[in-house]
C-alpha cells in the first residue's frame, strides 16, 4: 500500500554501511602496508566456550582478516585462572605485532572483569573499556571510543550529518553502551538525557526525544506511539524472543523498541538485525587502525563514511 509506504520512517542500513566503512579500512590498510610497511594486529582473547561468544570470535577473525589486518585469537578454557590470563594480556601488551586487545566479555563468573580490563595497554584497549579511556572520552582527550556506542553515532550521523541541538535521549546506562553513547552525543552538541530502569516517566521522557538510542536489552521496552514524530531511533538492544509464527519452537531476534508501530512514527529508525549490530566489528576494525596508527606516530587515514 503506497499510502502507508510513503508515512514510514527510513530504514537505516547499518549492514550496507559498515560494510562500506569496512571496505575503506581494507584501503586505508593496503595504504599504511605500502607507506609504513605496517600491518595492524588484532588480538581477541576468549575464555571458555560461551555458544554466542564464540559467534562473535568467529566474526570478529574473519572480519580482521578480510580488512588485510593480523588476526591473533587467544582461546582459553573456562577454568582459567585470574593469573593465568593476566599474564596472556600482559604479553599482548609487549607484543609489536599486536595493536589492539579484545577481552571477550561476559568472563566466567570466577574471573573479576575490571582486573583484566585494568590490565590492558590502554593505547591497545580496542573495546575503549580501560578507565583511562573512558576518563579520556570524558575529558575530550583524544582516546580509544567503545565500538557501539561510536557506530550509533555514525548511523545517527547518516541521517542528519549535523546533530548539534538535538535533543537525545539514552535509554540505558551500561558502561559499555549507555554511558559512552550518552558522552558522544554530548560531544556531538546534543543536549542529553540518560534513562533508566528506575526513570519516572519513560513515556514522557521519550516524547521530546530528537534521537532516541535504545540500550537495555529488554524486548518492545519502548512503545512505538512514544516516539517523538519524525526522530531518529537507535536501536541497540538483541533479544531473542519466539517466534510461533515461524513454526514451533522458533525464535528471532528483536531491538528494544516496538519496531512494528515505531517505524510508523519516526523519521528514521534502524531494523534489528542489521542496525546497529553490524556497526560493533567495523568499528573494532577502525579502532585497531587508530591505535596501530597511534603506538606509530603516523596520522590517522581519512575513513569518512
Ligand atoms: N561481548 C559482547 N559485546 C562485547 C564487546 O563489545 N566487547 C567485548 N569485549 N565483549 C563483548
Amino acid at each position: 500500500m503506497a499510502d502507508d509506504m510513503t508515512d514510514e520512517a527510513t530504514l537505516i542500513d547499518g549492514k550496507a554501511l559498515a560494510a562500506r566503512l569496512r571496505e575503506k579500512i581494507k584501503d586505508a590498510v593496503t595504504g599504511l602496508k605500502a607507506s609504513h610497511d605496517l600491518v595492524p594486529g588484532l588480538a581477541v582473547v576468549l575464555v571458555g566456550e560461551d555458544p554466542a561468544s564464540q559467534v562473535y570470535v568467529r566474526n570478529k577473525n574473519k572480519q580482521t582478516v578480510a580488512a588485510g589486518m593480523l588476526s591473533f585469537e587467544h582461546k582459553m578454557p573456562a577454568d582459567t585462572s585470574i593469573e593465568e590470563l593476566l599474564a596472556v594480556v600482559r604479553r599482548l601488551n609487549e607484543d609489536d605485532k599486536v595493536h589492539g586487545i579484545l577481552v571477550q566479555l561476559p568472563l566466567p563468573d570466577h574471573l573479576d572483569t575490571n582486573l583484566v580490563i585494568n590490565a590492558i595497554d590502554p593505547n591497545k584497549d580496542v573495546d575503549g573499556l580501560h578507565p583511562i579511556n573512558a576518563g579520556r572520552l570524558m575529558a575530550g582527550q583524544k582516546g580509544l571510543v567503545p565500538c557501539t556506542p561510536l557506530g550509533c553515532i555514525l548511523l545517527a550521523k547518516q541521517v542528519e550529518p549535523d546533530l548539534t541541538g538535538m535533543n537525545a535521549l539514552v535509554v540505558g546506562r551500561s558502561v559499555l553502551v549507555g554511558k559512552p553513547v550518552a558522552q558522544l552525543l554530548l560531544n556531538e552538541n546534543c543536549t542529553v538525557t540518560i534513562a533508566h530502569s528506575r526513570t519516572r516517566d519513560l513515556k514522557e521522557v521519550c516524547r521530546d526525544a530528537d534521537i532516541l538510542v535504545a540500550a537495555v536489552g529488554r524486548p518492545k521496552m519502548i512503545e512505538g506511539s512514544w516516539i517523538k514524530p519524525g526522530a531518529i531511533v537507535i536501536d541497540v538492544g538483541i533479544n531473542r524472543v519466539d517466534a510461533p509464527e515461524k513454526g514451533k519452537g522458533k525464535t528471532r531476534l528483536v531491538g528494544d523498541v516496538d519496531f512494528a508501530v515505531a517505524r510508523g512514527v519516526a523519521g528514521a529508525i534502524t531494523p534489528v538485525p542489521g542496525g546497529a549490530g553490524p556497526m560493533t566489528i567495523a568499528c573494532l576494525l577502525r579502532n585497531t587502525l587508530q591505535a596501530a596508527c597511534d603506538l606509530h606516530g603516523i596520522e590517522m587515514p581519512n575513513i569518512d563514511i
